[in-house]
């Protein structure tokens, strides 16, 4: 660092003491000589997964006669029935988190269409934690990473919270209510999945992690440090927020440090800063400084570099109290009106996709290790951006998407500017406003207000609550109407989104030159995986990419439509994966969606090909549909389609040229070919040069099945989890297009917790060892036991075909320290 830079750093922090919400008596910053060794954190954070019982159904209060029991009724810790600490559960099932227990429950055709027919209704879950003696004094909170839907909890019989989204985090403080040592205190959540939050599967109950984090009494608040890199005229810097609070019954004087490493060599010498404050009992203090940082490597969407920002508070006797590290990166984002989306100045068209937060088997109790399996899926698209429609999703996928170089749009669930929903989405914001990926925020889509000033009047709010803690990004909204009228949300947003309407894209943007603009949502266009003949009796949809919803477009019309307006910053397609539910334009017994460029598995549909071939620009690709198993059509025409990023494309059959074609970008390319067995070739070519080329080949019958994993090993962690695809093969090892044996599994050294197969219409449990082949394809989902190294051993069967195994390691590696429960 040099001298100018520590100098702009001084009078930057000079000015940050002075910033609204600055608590009084901090006294000047100063920048320590070097980055602080690493010093152990006191704050302990639980995983708080184990020990629950779960009874799925009501459990009515019990009703209150008499005048002494009406009285004692009303008072704090006096739950009843099922939430009280007496309440027998030893007769409930014994469950872990994640748990959907919606996942669980039969697919009937009395569900509802749009939450994958799959039984809701109510649930509870109880359990029992130890606190040791040594925790009296500390501050306890209770972290609820996702409770659908309408949620209610209890501790030590005292309702602390009611919580009405499945899709915000709950934090709760239970140090008022703790006891310590042999004196166990009782926690009962009852979810109720009858309610209803958005128009797909939903799932419901404990779905994601539960926390239990211990801090001394003064520590760093929860979602507590803001510190994301900025850039202006001076350079780099990194202006910090961090939100002390004080549970303690004195004014204590802290000092606060923050310094910023690399994530490779975190100790990379680069000063840090340091301030003091002090805060009254049960109040809070922010405490704003500026961290001047001269030559980062930028955060791109290829090489999306991070950098560790560590925050602790020391006492004034140099005690470390608390310590929290969060992640960052440097770039800079801007929406020029004209030419859309820039990243770091460089132009950056979005190639996103829209995606659900549920994957096949475990409904929305999605392990990391799947979230990674379908974030690297997408990058193989050459897919730049996500949109998480249409909610807030777990801390652990958002941090992945900083790791892999997503763009991110965040989206809030509930449309409302009333303080309970205007707390979700600071909420929202609070945790999510550190991720280098977040890059715009959006308050919601499609909402029937939002052509009118009562819409135009709920977003001002919305957004102005967004900005109050985050300016960096602009607010979004995703709109499929009221673009024109005299005031609309338009009027209110810093960027547009538009769903769909893509004959409206030329006259906004004549009518408004100056407003940025995107697609937020387009395509629904519907396909079955690895079906090429449609039969909408059978609820069959062929991958040609010939079938859209009537709001919608295909793939290929809705990128020409995009790709050729600089203005229109980009796509979000509708969607990355099939998800459970909505599965339009059917009803039963279809219950997941045709949406995807990847079926609920995350396997390939023609979708697949045509995003290569229109967004991958640094290789040729070329993809081929459709399969060649067409016995009994032998001379009867099939439509073959290639999808190519080079220059022309010639397909040959049998080893005859069927014609060579220059590529259509956007349309792709197409022959209608006698069907005689054999094999199908494209050959893309650049110029003379054949760069690409793919073989579609006529299998022989089954014989055999096939696993393959996703990953090498598993962390013997008890949480670590990967699909395994399952194939079956012809002798000369080559996939069967339409086999659908019905396969069952064994497994040893791991659990199975999920199956699947990418066919909408299956009636099949999702949970057990059975499950048959959709078009040759299916998918188990294995995870390990905690503290079981060794081999994780998988058998797959089926009458006929040889069965498949399958070895793989289970190794040591952080398990996650739990809260000691009665588990
Ligand atoms: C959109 C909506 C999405 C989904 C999609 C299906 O209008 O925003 O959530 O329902 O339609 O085509």
């Amino acid at each position: 660092m040099n001298r100018r830079e520590l100098f702009k750093g001084a009078s930057a922090l000079g000015l940050a003491a002075s910033a609204p919400g600055f608590v009084a008596r901090a006294v000047a910053a100063t920048t320590s000589p070097a980055v602080a060794a690493p010093v152990a954190s006191p704050r302990q954070v639980r995983l708080l997964n184990k020990g629950w019982r779960f009874f799925a159904g009501d459990i009515p209060f019990p009703p209150i006669i008499g005048h002494d029991a009406t009285y004692d009724a009303a008072k704090a810790g006096a739950a009843r029935g099922a939430a009280s600490p007496k309440f027998d559960d030893s007769a409930w099932q014994p469950v872990t988190l994640p748990h959907d227990f919606v996942s669980f429950q039969p697919i009937e055709e009395s569900g509802n269409v749009d939450q994958g027919y799959r039984r809701r209704g109510v649930a509870w879950y109880r359990n029992v934690l130890r606190f040791e003696p040594q925790d009296d004094g500390k501050h306890i909170e209770l972290q609820l990473d996702g409770v659908a839907t309408f949620a209610t909890v209890w501790f030590n019989g005292t309702l602390v919270n009611r919580n009405w989204s499945g899709y915000n985090s709950i934090y709760i403080d239970l140090t008022p209510y703790a006891t310590y040592g042999d004196q166990l205190n009782s926690l009962v959540v009852r979810v109720d999945a009858d309610a209803m939050e958005g128009w797909w599967y939903e799932g419901g109950g404990l779905y994601r992690d539960a926390w239990i984090v211990k801090r001394n009494p003064v520590h760093i608040k929860t979602d507590g440090v803001f510190a994301h890199p900025v850039k202006d005229e001076q350079g780099w810097h990194v202006p910090v927020e961090v939100t002390i609070y004080n549970s303690g019954d004195k004014t204590e004087t802290v000092r606060v440090h923050t310094d910023i490493g690399d994530e490779r060599s975190p100790a990379d010498g680069r000063p840090g800063v340091t301030k003091q404050v002090s805060v009254a009992p049960l109040s809070s203090a922010v405490v704003n400084y500026d961290l001047p940082f001269a030559n980062p490597q930028l955060w791109t969407v290829e090489t999306p570099h991070l950098y560790q920002v560590k925050t602790s508070l020391t006492s004034m006797t140099d005690a470390v109290l608390d310590q929290v590290t969060t992640h960052a990166g440097f770039r800079t984002q801007h929406f020029d009106a004209q030419k859309g989306f820039f990243l770091n100045d460089q132009p950056v068209k979005l190639k996103g996709v829209c995606l659900h937060q549920d994957h096949a088997g475990v409904g929305t109790a999605v392990p990391d290790g799947v979230n990674d399996f379908r974030l690297r899926r997408l990058k193989s698209l050459g897919c730049n951006a996500i949109r998480f429609s249409h909610n807030a999703q777990s801390k652990e996928l958002m941090e992945a998407c900083d790791r892999y170089g997503f763009l991110v749009m965040a989206e809030n669930r509930n449309f409302n500017a009333s303080p309970d929903y205007m707390a979700q989405l600071e909420w929202q914001v609070r945790r999510d406003r550190n991720h280098p990926s977040v890059f715009l925020w959006s308050v919601f889509n499609e909402e029937p207000m939002q052509g009118t000033p009562a819409g135009y009047q709920m977003v001002r709010r919305m957004s102005s609550v967004v900005k109050s803690l985050d300016t960096t990004r602009p607010v979004t909204a995703a709109m499929s109407g009221g673009l024109f009228t005299p005031l609309n949300v338009s009027h209110a947003v810093d960027v547009v989104g538009i769903n769909y309407q893509q004959g409206q894209y030329d006259p906004f943007h004549a009518a408004h030159p100056d407003k940025p603009m995107f697609s937020s949502e387009d395509s629904s266009a519907l396909m079955t995986r690895g079906a090429f003949v449609t039969d909408k009796k059978t609820q069959v949809l062929a991958s040609y990419d010939d079938e859209a919803a009537g709001w919608g477009e295909t793939h290929r019309e809705a990128w020409k439509q995009i790709d050729t307006r600089d203005f229109v910053a980009g796509t979000f397609v509708w969607t990355g994966f099939d998800y459970h539910g909505e599965p339009k334009p059917f009803n039963w017994p279809s219950n997941s969606s045709y949406f995807g460029i990847m079926d609920l598995c995350g396997f390939d549909k023609t979708a697949v090909h045509i995003h290569r071939a229109q967004w991958i620009e640094d290789k040729p690709v070329v993809g081929l549909v459709p399969h060649w198993n067409w016995a009994g059509s032998e001379g009867k025409p099939i439509m073959v389609m290639a999808c190519t990023n080079a220059e022309e494309v010639e397909l040959f059959v049998n080893g005859k040229s069927a014609g060579r074609q220059k590529t259509d970008k956007y349309d792709m390319n197409r022959w209608t070919v006698p069907y005689a067995a054999g094999r199908i070739e494209a050959r893309a070519y650049n110029g003379a040069k054949v760069v690409s080329t793919v073989i579609n080949e006529t299998t022989g019958e089954a014989v055999a099945l096939r696993l393959t994993q996703d990953r090498p090993a598993l962390i013997a962690d008890g949480r670590d989890a990967q699909p395994i695809m399952v194939e079956a093969v012809d002798i000369k090892g080559r996939t069967v297009p339409l086999a659908d044996h019905m396969i069952t599994y064994e497994i040893a050294g791991g659990v199975i917790i999920g199956l699947g197969n990418g066919d909408p219409i299956s009636l099949e449990p999702e949970k057990g060892n059975r499950r048959s082949l959709f078009n040759g394809l299916g998918q188990v989902i294995v995870q390990s036991i905690e503290a079981q190294t060794g081999t994780l051993k998988l058998r797959a069967t089926a009458p006929g075909l040889k069965p498949a195994a399958l070895s793989m390691p289970v190794k040591p590696g952080p398990i996650p320290q739990s809260q000691p429960t009665r588990a």
